[in-house]
């Protein structure tokens, strides 16, 4: 069999992955994130908008300054702020590029961005060129382009490979399209646009007919070399392509498609772990690849047949994709040592603070619990890296009481530096609502929940809950984690942690950066 085709892997989980509802990640995070995107060998990272927020300039920044093994990726819109901003946050990227984008399909030309034909070409040429001052690898998506006339798609595509374009991007923006269609697109792009051999064809598709991962693979049929996805599908709306799913096909059926790209399938359910932690967003347990029920076989006529030949009905091994025989891991008699190499195994880069931390945490829950799992870890990783480094407020405790005839009530501790301060309030709403009631009081901190998440880590009577808050304060979001053997207490931890991070706030405002406008992606 001839070598296969390699196509690369553009993973967007940090932009827009970011972009799924409840899905906002801190620099840190992203930077974590982005290193793992390295070891699982995708071949661009698409780092975040600079231009969105001083958050997302910084992360792109750091990710650029820091990151090495793959290109580091800005988005930008057709304005030159915007590419003056990407190019600024890449400035020591390894290898950079900078993705601009102009929407070209009819509607949004004459509703959201009142242009006619030849105004988009000369402003995506303009803003090519632009981007071109700064680096040689541009890349140009024009946005909506599958509900774009098809004579002008391959107008505007032309004219922004002769502007200096490296890679062109088909974005199903609004998840339109179906495989044959999108194929034919490519197709087109490649017998009419004369110079189209001058650039990587690459497909972005959005899922909202769940045919993300189909489209992709169509596209890819018909000659596309790179394929837009994120870690679990998340993003926008129903979300983006999988990498998991779209990858896993194309490694599984390279008889049928016979392309392979760079990516380390052994290390896919890891990645899908570190980004459901960090983002909050729960994985479905039957989602092909890295749900948990992804190779968990029920039926006895199966089971036996397994048993008998794993061929009869598993078409992947579980360990192709990173499932473990066991994650059981550590224990009350573990070490440092021992928590600090599989912190390591899980993916995680912690400082040393951090790592004492979740040491100091994980030998408390080794008192409470016996058997301490993989995904016990990763949630005190994850609560320590939610948490300010040095919190004003730290949680002490808390004793529910219920006299006879009368309404239960609540007391909470919680301390500030070494000074105590409680108070008890009663639970008429249940005790979940005075507990925090109670934090907001002693910390004069008020918030609006505007959500409230709580599942278990693992398994067992006593597994842990992991408790995600996201709070709204002064206009800002802000988003809390809490681990503990008790619901209620991881609960107020997580309240606690995001109370923590706008006393931090509060007392380190963001330096404002002239240029910054909030765009709201969602309109993008
Ligand atoms: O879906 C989309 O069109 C996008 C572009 C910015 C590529 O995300
Ligand atoms: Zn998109």
């Amino acid at each position: 069999m001839n070598d296969p085709r390699m196509i690369k892997i553009f993973d967007t989980t940090l932009r827009d992955g970011e972009q799924s509802p409840g899905a906002s990640m801190n620099t840190q995070e992203k930077c974590e994130i982005a290193k793992m995107l390295v070891e699982l060998g995708v071949d661009v990272i698409e780092a975040g908008f600079p231009i969105a927020s001083e958050g997302d300039f910084q992360a792109v920044k750091l990710i650029a300054d820091s990151v090495q093994g793959a290109t580091i990726c800005g988005l930008a819109r057709c304005r030159d702020k915007d590419i003056d901003r990407a190019a600024e946050a890449l400035k020591n990227a390894g290898s950079a590029r900078i993705h601009v984008f102009l929407a070209t399909s009819a509607i949004h030309r004459e509703f959201k961005l009142r242009m006619d034909k030849d105004e988009i070409i000369k402003r995506a040429v303009a803003s090519i060129q632009q981007a071109k001052g700064y680096f040689d690898d541009i890349e140009f998506s024009p946005e909506d382009a599958s509900r774009t006339e098809p004579e002008f798609l391959c107008d505007v595509v032309e004219a922004a490979i002769d502007a200096g374009a490296t890679t062109i991007n088909i974005p199903d923006t609004v998840g339109y399209t179906v495989p044959e269609k999108y194929a034919q697109t490519v197709h087109l792009l490649k017998t009419r646009v004369k110079n189209i051999d001058q650039a990587v064809i690459s497909v972005h598709c959005h899922d909202d007919l769940g045919l993300a991962v189909a489209n992709s693979l169509a596209a890819v049929q018909a000659g596309a070399g790179q394929i837009e996805c994120t870690i679990n599908g998340i993003g926008e709306r129903a979300g983006n392509c999988s990498l998991e799913e779209v990858v896993m096909a194309m490694r599984t059926r390279q008889d049928y498609f016979k392309v392979d790209t760079r990516i380390q399938s052994n290390l896919l359910v890891r990645a899908s772990r570190m980004v459901s932690n960090i983002t909050g967003l729960e994985v479905q347990r039957n989602k092909a690849i890295v749900g948990r029920n992804a190779f968990a076989h029920e039926s006895g006529i199966h089971q036996d047949g397994m048993l008998k030949n794993a061929n009869t009905y598993e078409i992947m091994r579980p360990e192709d994709v990173g499932f473990t025989q066991t994650d059981l891991v550590l224990g009350k008699h573990s070490g440092r040592a021992a928590l600090k190499n599989r912190v390591q195994s899980l993916g995680y880069h912690l400082t040393d603070d951090q790592l004492q931390s979740v040491f100091l945490h994980f030998k408390t829950l080794a008192d409470k619990k016996k058997e301490i799992y993989d995904s016990d870890i990763a949630s005190l990783i994850e609560q320590v890296m939610h948490s300010v480094a040095s919190p004003l407020w730290t949680w002490v405790g808390y004793t529910m009481n219920s006299p006879e005839g009368e309404i239960p009530n609540s007391k909470v501790v919680i301390k500030r530096g070494e000074e105590q301060y409680e108070t008890i309030v009663p639970a008429k709403d249940g005790p979940l609502n005075a507990i925090f009631f109670a934090i907001e009081e002693l910390t004069e901190i008020p918030v609006v929940c505007n959500e409230y998440r709580v599942h278990s880590v693992s398994t067992g009577k006593d597994a842990q809950a992991e408790s995600t808050v996201v709070v709204e304060h002064e206009n800002e979001i802000y988003r809390g984690r809490g681990v503990s053997t008790d619901t209620l207490e991881a609960s107020a931890i997580s309240f606690l942690n995001a109370i923590n991070q706008i006393a931090y706030r509060k007392a380190n405002p963001p330096k404002k950066n002239k240029l910054e406008t909030k765009i709201a992606t969602k309109a993008v």
